[in-house]
């Protein structure tokens, strides 16, 4: 039997310091040390010996026990030791080393020129008005004094929507509903709300059925409405030349020139001084690349006809109104003096496009 422990014992100790893996070590604990191993299958037959022999194998038995437990947890500690230098290396990092800094986003950049806006008409008391995308044909022609057979009212020029494809939501007194094509359709809802004065701004987006370089379908106005007794065109032209001189700088100049707008009377094209050229139409004495002319074309402009004024339920005589009507991205690209080759990339969300703005 003695020597049958000692075989054991010399199996079991090889057995165990070879073990490379957690696992490999279980399986040598169980076979040897385990409540069914070997050593316990050696235990089992102490009880057949000689009393004196019994003792002598039983103290034998317990010392190699002990041993080959010693000789496991050393065996299991080195291996765990073992294991986590593994992660420690995989998970080494330098903690002193300066971090990745995210990336700061930026408005876009309409949002940006649309608060700005905003805020430039704030300070003259003009209230910011978010008007209707869609709205219904009575508001956005009807009652601003377009006729029946205006171009805009067809549906090669302007989107009409309905509840589903093909459809086209009507009403009775209002007419078809379209995306409306300007802002303009915020001045006779402004006027049925029966608060006077009105000093607003409708900032907010139009739609109309064109894409090219120049156009893009969906892109931003905003509509300055003012109503009050006495209105009159200087009224209008200080306004607008505070804007101008607010947004784009004040060497820039303001030229309005007579034009036909169904809403108003008179009406008026804004222009401003091209930033290029300073406003002489020559840049190193040749046809400035921007204006050509010396002037770049903002919007339009005008006294409230009479009969949009009645459309919202105001007595003309009693008062008088003023409008004009910016594009935002066009604004915008004056402003900085930029050129974008093609306005739709405003609307491709390409980071390495927006980014530079
Ligand atoms: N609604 C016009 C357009 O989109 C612009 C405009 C012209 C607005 C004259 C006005 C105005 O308020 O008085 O082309």
């Amino acid at each position: 039997m003695e020597q049958q422990l000692k075989t054991l014992k010399e199996a079991a100790l090889k057995a165990i310091n070879a073990a490379q893996s957690e696992e490999s070590l279980g399986e040598a604990e169980t076979k040897y040390l385990g409540r069914k191993g070997e050593l316990s299958g050696l235990m089992r037959g102490l009880g057949a010996l000689a009393p004196e022999d019994r003792k002598k194998m039983g103290e034998l038995v317990n010392s190699i026990k002990s041993e080959l437990e010693a000789a496991f947890v050393s065996q299991n500690t080195k291996l765990k030791a073992g294991a986590s230098n593994l992660i420690a290396e995989a998970e080494w990092m330098d903690v002193t080393a300066p971090g990745v800094a995210h990336e700061l986003g930026h408005s876009h950049i309409i949002t940006k020129a649309t608060r700005e806006i905003e805020a430039i008409f704030s300070r003259i008391g003009f209230v910011r008005e978010k008007g209707f995308e869609a709205d219904w044909d009575h508001y956005a022609f009807e009652a601003l004094n377009m006729p029946h057979d205006h171009p805009a009212r067809n549906e090669t020029e302007t989107f009409f929507v309905g509840p589903r494809e093909g459809e086209i939501a009507t009403d009775k007194k209002y007419g078809k509903m379209v995306l409306t094509p300007h802002t303009s359709n915020s001045q006779v809802r402004l006027l049925e709300r029966g608060e006077f004065p009105i000093r607003a701004v409708c900032i907010g987006k139009a739609f109309r059925r064109e894409s090219n370089i120049s156009h893009i379908p969906m892109f931003h106005q905003f509509e300055g409405f003012c109503v009050d007794k006495n209105m009159n065109l200087a009224n209008l032209k200080g306004v607008i030349d505070y804007f101008i001189k607010s947004f784009f700088g004040t060497d820039r100049k303001t030229r309005l020139r007579p034009h036909h707008f169904r809403f108003t009377e008179p009406s008026f094209e804004v222009d401003i001084s091209c930033v290029i050229c300073g406003g002489t139409g020559l840049k190193n004495g040749v046809k400035c690349g921007v204006c050509k002319r010396g002037w770049l074309e903002l919007g339009g402009a005008g006294m409230t006809h009479p009969n949009v004024l009645k459309a919202g339920g105001v007595d003309p005589e009693k008062y008088s109104a003023f409008a004009f009507g910016f594009g935002v991205e066009r604004c915008y690209m004056m402003k900085e003096g930029l050129s974008v080759p093609d306005l739709r990339m405003l609307y491709k969300n390409d980071f390495r496009f927006l980014k530079q703005l």
